[in-house]
């Protein structure tokens, strides 16, 4: 699939004729690779304050209605505990960028995980940071950041974006990162406003390019607090069909069945485990936080997605083939 040209690609991803195939291929693949395993990850949302201004995002700074909150040292150690003891080996710390956790405290933080669970991966998602940040984060025990890099073109880019943001910038760090030796992952919304078919090619060029352990793709989903408020959202089927073409470009990759994809449609991560995905990253965050953490409207927050529901997840997943594994999950390249 890397050597189709751009005329290729755009067709395969103009139309629905190729689907079964691709889902096919797809699942082929990512079981010659990782057999039926899914692995989990435990989020864990520990602040929804956002210097940025992301068009799309409801937990923008411009966004006064949303109701705001920060976990503690403490919560967040509670999160994990509580996870470890539910089989999960990865904790996700993902935020918006919030100045209040200085370099400091998100080192602080991660070395005191890393202490308590050395057997433990730690993934970080808190934005765009200095270099010199980046590797005081891994120095302290982190192993993966998470940055999507939301569109690869700079003119759609800013677009989603106000003009202090910058793709340029966004791949500064993801090369960093790489750098430093994070497993890295990017990703990008798929229906985000004004996304032409030209630049999901674009974006697939890219992540050749950056050759990340994962991505993280989902569905654009208007939430009503923002300058998108009448964009419509992405769809189901464009979803599953990008995260099959990204499985069969990328064999190796870590691919969620997100929380957005789960979202949109209420069998949502069953149907991208079956176009290729093998990463679900269940919610660790105190239940009264999970709904304000509402990056899109209607976030599921109660039902499966609930890392204390991972044996009704595991069940589900079971009755369509797939395994739910305790493991750190690392990439295989
Ligand atoms: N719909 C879907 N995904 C969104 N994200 C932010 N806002 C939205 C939205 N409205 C995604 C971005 C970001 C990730 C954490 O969530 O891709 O990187």
């Amino acid at each position: 699939m890397q050597n189709l040209t751009d005329r290729e690609l755009i067709e395969i991803i103009n139309t629905d004729k190729y689907d079964a195939e691709l889902f096919k291929k797809a699942d082929a693949i990512r079981r010659e690779r990782y057999g039926t395993d899914v692995y989990i990850r435990g989020l864990i949302e520990f602040t929804n304050y956002c210097k940025n201004n992301c068009y799309y995002c409801g937990i923008r700074a411009g966004n006064t209605n949303a109701v705001r909150y920060r976990l503690t040292k403490d919560d967040i150690l509670s999160c994990c505990e509580e996870g470890y003891n539910l089989g999960f080996r990865t904790f996700v710390l993902q935020g918006g960028e919030d100045p209040f956790f200085t370099d400091e405290k998100v080192c602080n933080i991660v070395y005191s995980i890393r202490e308590k669970y050395p057997d433990c991966a730690i993934t970080l998602s808190i934005g765009e940071k200095s270099k010199d940040s980046y590797k005081a984060y891994f120095k302290a025990g982190a192993n993966r950041y998470l940055l999507r890099h939301e569109t690869a073109t700079s003119e759609h880019y800013s677009l989603l974006h106000p003009p202090i943001m910058s793709l340029e910038a966004r791949k500064e760090c993801l090369y960093n990162l790489k750098e430093i030796g994070y497993q890295v992952g990017s990703g990008f919304m798929v229906g985000s406003p004004f996304q032409t078919t030209e630049n999901l090619v674009a974006d697939l060029r890219f992540l050749t390019e950056l050759s990340p352990d994962m991505v993280g793709i989902g569905p654009y989903i208007t939430h009503k607090e923002t300058p998108f408020f009448d964009k419509p959202s992405g769809t189901l089927q464009l979803t599953l069909r990008m995260l099959a073409i990204l499985r069969i470009m990328f064999p190796h990759a870590l691919l969620p069945a997100t929380t957005a994809l789960g979202s949109i449609h209420p069998e949502g991560r069953e149907l991208g485990l079956k176009a290729g995905a093998n990463v679900v990253m269940p919610n660790l965050s105190p239940m009264e936080n999970r709904k304000k953490y509402a990056i899109y409207e209607n976030k599921i927050a109660t039902g499966l997605e609930a890392a204390q529901n991972v044996k009704e997840l595991k069940e589900s997943f079971e009755a369509i083939g797939y395994k739910i594994v305790t493991a750190r999950g690392d990439v295989r390249r």
